[in-house]
């Protein structure tokens, strides 16, 4: 089993780490001792968090790539693992949802999610889990979400490409055990971040949000642990283990009831 201190002076690459959860997981990555690569698009996001991170003692690189291209993965890779960097922990944050009904929504938007949060996932983890395998050491979080425990209209294809993200953890985590590298699914409710803004969904933010440092703590502890699923709400717990009891049908119906726009309010 692994311990905090595991990752003290590895390479971490975490994906997202421009805002919200990605950049409280480098954060809290760093504070464990861990050296970070961090991607996104936003270049100066990643330059003001390198230097926050520097300024600790904290060794960083960054790499500015969209992940909506196939391409970026490669060339993530070519900068950090092909360039010598041992990446031991890969941190597939990076993701966006669209809020709204889907027969009026936006081709684009709906296969970026599609491409952000379940392709480039594949393409990362296909590219930097065989240097682990051949190490015989890393760690593989991959952030999928509360919305993967069941289908939920209106953010009909963020929801279906969550659960991708989940299975492919859990499929992952089984398959590299052997070879002593960990994989973990942690799995949010709403946290405070710039996803709603992105999705235009912030009604979806009114029962409260969790803050980003206290997912990203909870997320490392597991991943720390070897932990496969990590729910770090009360309430995202029990509505996962509920959800086992009733009909997916059923579920959905609510769901759809639950999340159905409200007439005189825009989706934001
Ligand atoms: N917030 C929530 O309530 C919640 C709940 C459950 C799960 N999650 C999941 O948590 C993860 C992080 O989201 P967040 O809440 O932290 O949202 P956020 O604040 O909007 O951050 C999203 C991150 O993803 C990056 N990103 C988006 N599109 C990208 C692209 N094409 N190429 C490269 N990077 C891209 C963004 O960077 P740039 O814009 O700079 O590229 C940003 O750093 C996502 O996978 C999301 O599905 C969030």
């Amino acid at each position: 089993m692994a311990n905090r201190d595991d990752f003290h002076g590895r390479w971490a690459l975490v994906t997202g780490a421009s805002a919200g959860i990605g950049a409280a997981l480098a954060r809290e990555l760093a504070a464990r001792g861990a050296r970070l690569i961090l991607t996104a698009r936003r270049r100066e996001r990643l330059d003001s968090l390198a230097a926050e991170l520097g300024a600790k003692g904290t060794e960083t690189r960054v790499v500015v790539a969209d992940l909506n291209d196939p391409m970026a993965p490669q060339q993530i890779f070519d900068a950090t693992e092909g360039a010598g960097l041992a990446v031991d922990l890969l941190i597939n944050n990076a993701g966006l949802g669209q809020y709204g009904a889907f027969p009026a929504s936006a081709i684009e938007q709906e296969l970026n999610q599609v491409r952000v949060n379940c392709e480039a996932v594949v393409r990362l983890s296909r590219l930097f889990v065989p240097r682990m395998v051949e190490r015989r050491r890393g760690w593989v979080l991959v952030v999928a979400s509360t919305a993967s425990f069941q289908p939920i209209p209106y953010i009909t294809t963020y929801a279906a490409t969550k659960v991708f993200d989940r299975f492919f953890a859990l499929g992952l985590a089984a398959e590299v055990a052997q070879y002593g590298i960990k994989v973990t699914a942690l799995c949010p409710g709403p946290t405070e971040s710039e996803f709603f803004d992105v999705a235009g969904a912030n009604a979806f933010k009114e029962r409260g949000v969790q803050p980003a440092e206290e997912v990203a703590r909870l997320g490392i502890d597991a991943l720390a642990r070897g932990q496969r699923t990590i729910i770090p709400t009360f309430r995202g717990r029990v509505t996962a283990f509920l959800v086992r009891f009733f009909p997916v049908t059923l579920i959905t119906r609510f769901a759809e009831k639950v999340a159905r726009p409200r007439s005189g309010s825009t989706a934001k």
